[in-house]
């Protein structure tokens, strides 16, 4: 988008904003001169910044995807991004036509863009929620009337913890949500690492995204990362691995050797079931 096209309300070009500049990143045109330069700020710390949002979009397509090989019916995408090629509900829906996909995120140019895509493609909607606001998001009209929360859900945070600070207890607020979903529900979670970087890189990147809308960005060892899945059973993410965490790029792959990279190196993922 160039700055002379119609803003949306709400949406200030010149603050950028997360959701813009992954936008950019994947290749996408849903973004401004501000989000460009954060990304191409980015670059010069991580040059692999295009195989690394990849090898996240890879996970997240082939989770879904297996999530609705066994059986799960219904995902709340939260921090969902703005809408990109082979989205959630294409992956889900392709193996079951009859899933429900609710995506949240809080910029609110996801909404204008999702609401345009999905016009007519059943089971879906989409809505500006703030992942800091359980009761919001999951009170919210349109969850309400998509989702039954009788019935087992799928809960999405992919690359999204990384812009809730410790002080917002991200854990505090995923434990809030899985404890609104019942047994055999799930948990599908990736977020950038500091781990096998160097200072300076991560600092670079901490320094880009303090002009953003998210305010910052926060990075965590594989530790923090794990203690999202306290009191879930995490799935081996691929035939023969045992059940933890891995790098992006490694979940669901045929070849997990061939799927190691420098750029899948920058985070960490797991699918995990709520017991019971
Ligand atoms: C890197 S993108 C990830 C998009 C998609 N989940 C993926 O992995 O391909 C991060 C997204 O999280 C959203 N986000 C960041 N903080 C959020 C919050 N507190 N609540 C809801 N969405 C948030 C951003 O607007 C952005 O769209």
């Amino acid at each position: 988008m160039s700055n002379n096209e119609q803003i949306p309300p709400g949406v200030d070009p010149t603050v950028p904003s997360p959701a813009r500049i992954y936008d950019y990143i994947l290749g996408g045109t849903a973004n401004y001169e501000a989000d460009r330069e954060v990304a191409e700020g980015l670059r010069k710390a991580m040059p692999e910044m295009v195989d690394t949002a990849w090898a996240n979009r890879g996970f997240l397509q082939r989770s879904v995807r297996w999530l609705a090989e066994h059986g799960v019916r219904q995902f709340i995408d939260v921090g969902a991004g703005l809408p990109t090629g082979n989205n959630t509900h294409d992956a889900v829906q392709a193996v079951a036509p009859d899933a429900r996909i609710l995506y949240a995120d809080n910029d609110p140019l996801v909404e204008i863009h999702a609401t345009a895509l999905l016009d007519g493609v059943p089971g879906t909607a989409a809505i500006t929620a703030d992942f800091r606001d359980p009761d919001g998001l999951l009170g919210h009209a349109k969850t309400r009337s998509l989702i039954d929360f009788t019935r087992p859900v799928a809960l999405l945070l992919v690359t999204v913890p990384h812009f809730v600070p410790d002080e917002d207890d991200p854990w505090g607020l995923v434990r809030r949500y899985m404890d609104r979903l019942v047994p055999g529900s799930y948990l599908v979670l990736s977020s950038v690492t500091t781990d096998r970087q160097m200072d300076e890189k991560v600092d670079d990147i901490r320094g880009l995204f303090t002009r953003s809308s998210a305010g910052g960005v926060h990075p965590r060892p594989r530790a923090e990362l794990e203690r999202f899945f306290t009191g879930l059973e995490i799935v081996p993410p691929y035939e023969g691995a045992p059940a933890e965490l891995c790098y992006f790029g490694e979940w669901g792959a045929e070849d997990p050797e061939a799927a190691d990279s420098d750029g899948s190196r920058w985070g960490y993922c797991a699918v995990a079931r709520k017991p019971g």
